[in-house]
């Protein structure tokens, strides 16, 4: 097993937006702003939000039967499911677990990873150690967010950015002759600033109680404009050193999808290593921030749509709450 080294491949993806929209004429009637400013600062003009009765598995289960049949396999095949998620369904038991049990997916280990915005591509990350040592086969990564069950929507700064959603990615070995590989993936931490974007309640800090929800301590509170600086500098950063690691720079990127935040950051992002706007994938307008799901989607929107296609080197950033970033590099 020591000597073993194979490559890692994305056999299959898929993705699942609730179909109810919440437009930014809708969000005029609930907080004081207007659809002219939130398009002009974020570039977001809807968002799915899931049903009451939907949870992230929920949501996880419609993104992963299509991704898992795409790759051609079934559920038996997978080896290991990780799903990144600010939103589990319970905190105990996993959301991962949930969802193995409704794909049936009978051989496989389980486990949520909390990484916030970049949780995906720290799953995808970690798939890729599993699958190089010859451990698993197929990882099915999976994002899934119902992110509008905790945000507070008389909090005009936040509840104007965020959706639900759900995408996943199937990593499988890499078969002798395939040139699909990751050629690399670099994911960082900055617990100092984890107070700039922040959900007190819902873990062992805070006792649940009248008090902490009067309180509004289970909605997301954001320092906006400290998260927009940190996100253009760290995203920038995981995006560099993943080119430079690779001895490659923009001419040899087919495609850059960054974690999809909002336009701005990502102009931001681009413009701060250099990089075309033609050759970035922005899938925001109509989705909004559906944290660890925004890059499988913008990525299965870009797969089915034609613009990435086998071959073609795809450079994946992201940040998040934590704060969290991370870069991957990728041949499709
Ligand atoms: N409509 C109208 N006015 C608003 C709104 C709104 N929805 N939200 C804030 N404002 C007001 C503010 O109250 C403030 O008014 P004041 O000057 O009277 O105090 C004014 O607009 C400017 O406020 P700023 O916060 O400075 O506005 P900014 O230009 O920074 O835009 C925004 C706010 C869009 C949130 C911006 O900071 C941003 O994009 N930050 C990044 C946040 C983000 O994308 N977070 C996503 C989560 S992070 C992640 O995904 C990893």
């Amino acid at each position: 097993m020591a000597d073993t080294f194979y490559q890692t491949k994305i056999s299959g993806t898929g993705h699942y937006l609730p179909p109810k929209l919440l437009t930014n004429k809708d969000l005029e009637k609930l907080v004081e702003t207007t659809d002219e400013w939130i398009t002009e600062r974020t570039g977001i003009k809807e968002r799915h939000i899931a049903d009451e009765s939907q949870a992230s598995s929920d949501l996880a289960y419609e993104a992963a039967k299509i991704a898992i049949k795409e790759a051609g396999l079934t559920p038996e095949d997978i080896d290991c499911i990780i799903f990144p998620t600010v939103t589990p369904d319970h905190v105990m038991p996993s959301s991962a677990c949930l969802l193995q049990e409704k794909l049936g997916a009978k051989n496989c280990m389980a486990f949520d990873l909390t990484a916030a915005c970049s949780g995906f591509i720290y799953a995808m990350s970690i798939a890729h150690s599993f699958i190089q040592t010859g451990h698993y086969k197929h990882v099915l990564c999976i994002g899934s967010e119902v992110l509008s069950k905790f945000v507070d929507y008389t909090d005009r700064g936040v509840c104007i950015l965020f959706g639900d959603g759900s995408a996943a990615a199937v990593l499988s070995r890499a078969e002798e002759g395939e040139e699909s590989k990751i050629y690399s993936r670099h994911c960082y931490a900055e617990g100092a600033h984890g107070k700039l974007l922040y959900l007190p309640m819902g873990g062992s800090a805070i006792r649940p109680s009248h008090e902490a929800i009067e309180a509004n301590q289970h909605t997301v509170e954001m320092n906006g404009r400290e998260i927009f600086r940190n996100a253009v500098r760290t995203m920038g950063k995981a995006a560099q050193t993943t080119l430079e690691t690779n001895g490659m720079t923009k001419e040899d990127v087919d495609w850059f999808i960054p974690h999809q935040a909002n336009a701005r950051i990502i102009e931001a992002v681009a413009k701060h290593i250099d990089f075309p706007m033609e050759k970035v994938i922005v899938e925001l307008a109509d989705i909004g921030n559906t944290s660890a799901a925004t890059i499988p989607i913008a990525m299965d929107r870009a797969i089915r749509d034609g613009r990435i296609k086998r071959g073609q080197n795809i450079l994946l950033a992201a940040f998040g709450g934590g704060l969290t970033s991370g870069g991957l590099l990728l041949k499709y």
